[in-house]
Formats: C-alpha cells, structure tokens, sequence
C-alpha cells in the first residue's frame, strides 16, 4: 500500500495516462448539456469571443496555476496550499467540501443516464417523457418523490455508480484513474463522434445549427454574457476546484506541464463544440418534427437529457441507438468527471490522516454514498438537487476562486510557481501570466462574486 509522504507519492504512468486523466475530468456533463445551451442563450456563435477571451485570460493561466500548485508542493489541495502558505490550508478543505457536495448529486444523474441507457432501448417512457421522468421514474408528487423502492430503477443503478467509481479509486492513480481514463477517454470520442454525425444527419439539423451558430453581436455588450463564459470555462475545465492540484501532485518531477496543459485546453473546448454541433442539430430535429422554432424546444441540463432526448429518439430513424450512444456518453464522460471529484477528498484525507489508499477511499466514499443514496435514492430527489447545484454553482467555486487567487497573488509568490513551471516545460510563463492570474482574474472573479452576492439579496 502507498502511503502518502512525499517520496511514496503514487504517480501517473506518464504524462500521457495524466492528460487523459485531466481530459477525462475535464468532459463531463457540462460539456454536453450546458456548453451547448449557454452558447445559444448568450448570443449563439457572437459567443466566441467571449468564450476564447475567458479561456486565454482564465482558463489556460489558471490551469498552470493549478498545476504549479499541485506539482510544486506534491499535496492534496489542503496540504499544497499549506505547503504554500501555512495559513492557507482552509481553502483546501473549502475546495474539499465543494467537491463532497458535487460528488453526491453528479452519481445521481449518472445513475439515471445509466438506467436511460437501457431505456432506450424500448423507449421505455412511452408517449410522454416529460411525466414519465418525473412521476413515474422518480416517483414525485408536488415535486417531492413519494415514492421508495429500493433496489428499483434510481436506487439500484446508483448504488452501481457508487461501486464502479469507489473500485477505480481504490486501485489507485495508475491502475484505477489512469487506466479507466485511458479506457474511457477513446471509447467516449467514438460513441460521441458517431453520435455527432448521425444527428447531423436527421432532417432538420440545419434549424439547430443555425439557431446556435447565428451571431447575435448585441448581446457582447451585456455584462452577463461576459460572466456567463468565464463560469463555463470554470466548471468545464474544473479549474479551483483542488482537481488539477490533485491530479498534478502524481505528475513525475520531469514533467512538461504548459505543454499538457494546452492539450487539455483544447480537447476540452472542441469536445464542447462537438457537443453544441451534436445537441442543436438534435433539437432542430425536434423543432422541425414539431412544426416549432428552434427556441421552444432548446433546453439545457436534466430537461434537454431526460424529456428533450426520449422524445427526439421516440421519432428519429435509429432513435434507440442514438439513445444508446447519447446516454452512454453522458455516464462514460461523467464517470471520469466524478472519479476525479472523489479524488481530492480521499487525497486531501489520506494526506491528513496518513491512511493508505484502500482505506481512506472507503472512509470517504461510504458515507458519501450513503448520504447520496439516502437522499436521492429514496425521498426527496430533485429539489435538493436543484439547491445544491444552485448554491455550489454560484457561490462556492466563485468564492474559493476568488479568495484563494486574491491571498496567493497577495502573498508575491507567483514567480516562485512560474519558475517552477519553466524548469520543465515547452512554454515558458512570464510576466504576461503574472498580470492574468494576479489581477485580471481577480477582478473578473471579484464581479462575478459581486454580481452572485448582489443577485441574491434582491431576489431574496
Ligand atoms: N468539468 C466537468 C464538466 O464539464 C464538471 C466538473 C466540474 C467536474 C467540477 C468536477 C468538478 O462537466
């Protein structure tokens, strides 16, 4: 058993089992169902720009960043920031507890996209998706579920969700995290890509892309259009959430890190493109088959994925496979996501206590899934769900990204983390990258805290 001090780090097989990995984390769910949605809510292919100006000016700088941390200092979140800055250790738990809250609702979507596999099949929800997902699949009466069968349909491919990511973590970085990404990763981007051009294919998916891709240059001028890119570049990349520290404290002391992490950078924004080409050419279907605009039917989240879908695949020619492969690569790209959430609280433990690998995936994991399985398995389901991702969305990433960028830029060490970074890798960092992460970011991450705090209290 590995045990955690520095010199018994367990590390990745190489740099190409950590890029895998950090692209495994990186392609999840917001991907495929908010990427493409948030696009064409905030001015459809006008979106770029501020996309690509959030990605260079937070999403690459803030991913050396990450990786300076966690490569630097070989911890967990909590023991990376200490090894930084003795009193910086709490916005490691922070990062910890944000993951602990994500981890338990990310394996309930996971289970259902697991049982909508199967479903797809015999478009097992008949005629009406839409009260098929909440009345009868989970069971809910005036939005709470009343219902509770145990091993049924939500319960039982949970607690299977539950088992496989808990059984990767116990194997450990190389034969658990590595090894399922390296399965993972290749498999996803073929279902994805086949999934991508048969939807390309169906009689309407011009209307979809034109209704994603039209530029609408009016909206750059509202400010939340701004703030809309920089939290998908956030969630999407999982940049300050303690994943890429985790996930950078395996990497080898040799290790080109900006090189790596370019390469996440991209596989991760074309993966979203894909996507939004995939989703929307779907939903022009729908629409057209519909005899609806595109913007009746464009939808995001849990509504696109379990009522949109069903319905587009009970009408489309080879709608069970599309099914098939569009479920699939919800659950293949959100395991790889979750394995990785999971990650940094069983490192951040296991760096604590000093437990070996086994044992603190099992003290991490079991009450997890318990708390996971009792509350979603069994009876509230989807209103504690839409509050946790509400309250981890909008205040706990942007607060820990802010607090945590303001006291390091603070502290003057950043050419301390960007020498780091030059000494191993192909791009050097200068002080082009100290202004983004020492003030740009903090300033846009200021706005959006303010922004988030401001909201709230006016909307009560
Ligand atoms: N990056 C993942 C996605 O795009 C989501 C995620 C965010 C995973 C934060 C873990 C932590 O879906």
């Amino acid at each position: 058993m590995q045990s955690s001090n520095a010199s018994s780090r367990e590390t990745f097989s190489g740099r190409g089992a950590f890029i895998l990995a950090a692209i495994g984390s990186a392609v999840g769910l917001g991907n495929i169902w908010r990427f493409p949605y948030v696009t064409y809510d905030n001015g459809g292919g006008a979106f770029i720009i501020p996309y690509l100006v959030a990605l260079l000016t937070a999403g690459i700088p803030l991913l050396f960043l990450d990786y300076a941390m966690g490569h630097k200092y070989r911890g967990s979140a909590p023991l990376a920031f200490r090894r930084f800055n003795k009193s910086f250790e709490t916005f490691g738990w922070w990062q910890v507890l944000i993951n602990v809250i994500i981890g338990i609702y990310y394996a309930v979507i996971l289970g259902w996209a697991a049982c909508y596999t199967y479903y797809s099949l015999n478009s097992a929800w008949g005629a009406d998706p839409a009260s098929f997902f909440f009345k009868e699949y989970l069971q809910m009466a005036d939005g709470v579920s009343v219902g509770f069968d145990f091993v049924g349909t939500v319960t039982g491919p949970l607690i299977a969700v539950w088992v496989a990511v808990l059984a990767i973590l116990a194997l450990g970085v190389q034969k658990g995290i590595g090894k399922s990404s390296a399965l993972f990763m290749p498999l996803l981007t073929i279902m994805f890509v086949v999934l991508v051009i048969t939807a390309l294919f169906l009689p309407g998916a011009e209307k979809g892309l034109n209704a994603l891709f039209t530029p609408n240059w009016e909206k750059l001028k509202e400010p939340s259009v701004w703030i809309a890119a920089y939290g998908q570049i956030f969630f999407s990349l999982s940049i300050c959430f303690g994943i890429m520290i985790t996930y950078a404290s395996y990497l080898k002391k040799k290790t080109d890190l900006t090189g790596s992490g370019l390469v996440v950078g991209f596989a991760n924004s074309s993966f979203e493109l894909l996507a939004g080409i995939g989703v929307f050419a779907a939903l022009g279907f729908m629409a057209a088959a519909a005899g609806k605009e595109v913007s009746e039917v464009a939808t995001s989240g849990i509504g696109l994925a379990f009522i949109a879908f069903p319905a587009i695949i009970d009408q489309a020619p080879f709608g069970s496979a599309i099914g098939v492969l569009f479920f699939g690569s919800l659950l293949f790209a959100g395991i790889t996501s979750l394995v990785s959430v999971l990650e940094v609280i069983i490192a951040a433990v296991q760096d604590k206590l000093q437990l070996g690998r086994v044992k603190s995936t099992l003290v991490v994991g079991i009450p997890m899934a318990i708390i996971s399985i009792a509350l979603f398995g069994t009876t509230t389901g989807l209103p504690v769900l839409d509050v946790l991702d509400k309250f981890v969305n909008s205040f706990g990433i942007v607060a820990v990204a802010f607090f945590s960028i303001v006291a390091i830029a603070f502290s003057k060490k950043l050419s301390i983390l960007s020498e780091h970074i030059n000494q191993t890798s192909s791009y050097k960092l200068g002080a082009i990258w100290r202004i983004v992460v020492g003030i740009v970011t903090p300033i846009v991450l200021g706005y959006m805290l303010f922004s988030e705090v401001y909201k709230v209290i006016n909307e009560g």
